[in-house]
């Protein structure tokens, strides 16, 4: 009997391939636990290395399966996580509206971005924890806005309840989806999704999905 089409076995028309980078504490994870599986924690459980996420969304009735890689932020990691910058379709730069360091360290992130990344790679700027107290909250929305739009990338706010999460991410892989399409019309592209291909995170996924960071 003959094989059904490809497309039929799929579970989804695009795979997106995020990553989250941003210093250490800025809220990385948090901010992935809380779009992948809705949740939020209070208790800081640094991320070893690399971990990821997998979420499939809809846009305009496509499926689109976002696979999520969050790095580890502290300096001790760089070599790992440099390494996934590579197979990112997009990348989102978070820093800390608390935390004049990480939002000045943003510049340093994106020169990452510039040497090992490709060069059509999607980016997002986040300030993250929004939601804190004013008298703590020390690099203005204004400053956010501005350095995004030196590099011509989107800004997004975002606090621990649900501010902003789904718009983070579905507004990257909005863009990315365009895109691919885009490439799609002109040429078969390398990063056009096989649909029938195994996909390679799904082992490192059943293992992300047992770990206990935020989850607590
Ligand atoms: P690394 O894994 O070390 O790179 O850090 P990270 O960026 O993943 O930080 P993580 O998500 O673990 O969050 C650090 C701390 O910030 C935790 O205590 C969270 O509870 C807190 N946090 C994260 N997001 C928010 C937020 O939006 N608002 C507030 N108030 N706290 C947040
Ligand atoms: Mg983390």
């Amino acid at each position: 009997m003959a094989a059904p089409p490809a497309r039929a076995r799929a579970d989804y028309d695009y795979l997106i391939k995020l990553l989250l980078i941003g210093d250490s504490g800025v809220g990385k994870s948090c901010l992935l636990l809380r779009f992948s599986d809705g949740s939020f924690t209070t208790s800081f459980i640094t991320t070893i290395g690399i971990d990821f996420k997998i979420r499939t969304i809809e846009l305009d009735g496509k499926r689109i399966k976002l696979q999520i890689w969050d790095t580890a932020g502290q300096e001790r990691f760089r070599t790992i996580t440099t390494a996934y910058y590579r197979g990112a379709m997009g990348i989102l730069l978070v820093y800390d509206v608390t935390d004049e360091s990480s939002f000045n360290n943003i510049r340093n992130w994106i020169r990452n971005i510039e040497q090992h990344a490709s060069d059509n790679v999607n980016k997002i700027l986040v300030g993250n924890k929004a939601d804190m107290d004013e008298s703590k909250r020390v690099v203005p929305t204004s400053k956010g806005k501005a350095l995004a739009d030196e590099y011509g990338i989107k800004f997004l706010k975002r606090a621990k309840t649900n501010l902003n999460v789904e718009e983070v991410f579905f507004s990257i892989a909005k863009d990315i989806k365009q895109r691919l399409a885009d490439t799609d019309t002109r040429a078969e592209h390398p990063a056009a999704i096989k649909i029938n291909q195994t996909d390679p995170a799904a082992a490192a996924n059943q293992a992300a999905q047992r770990s206990a960071c935020c989850s607590s």
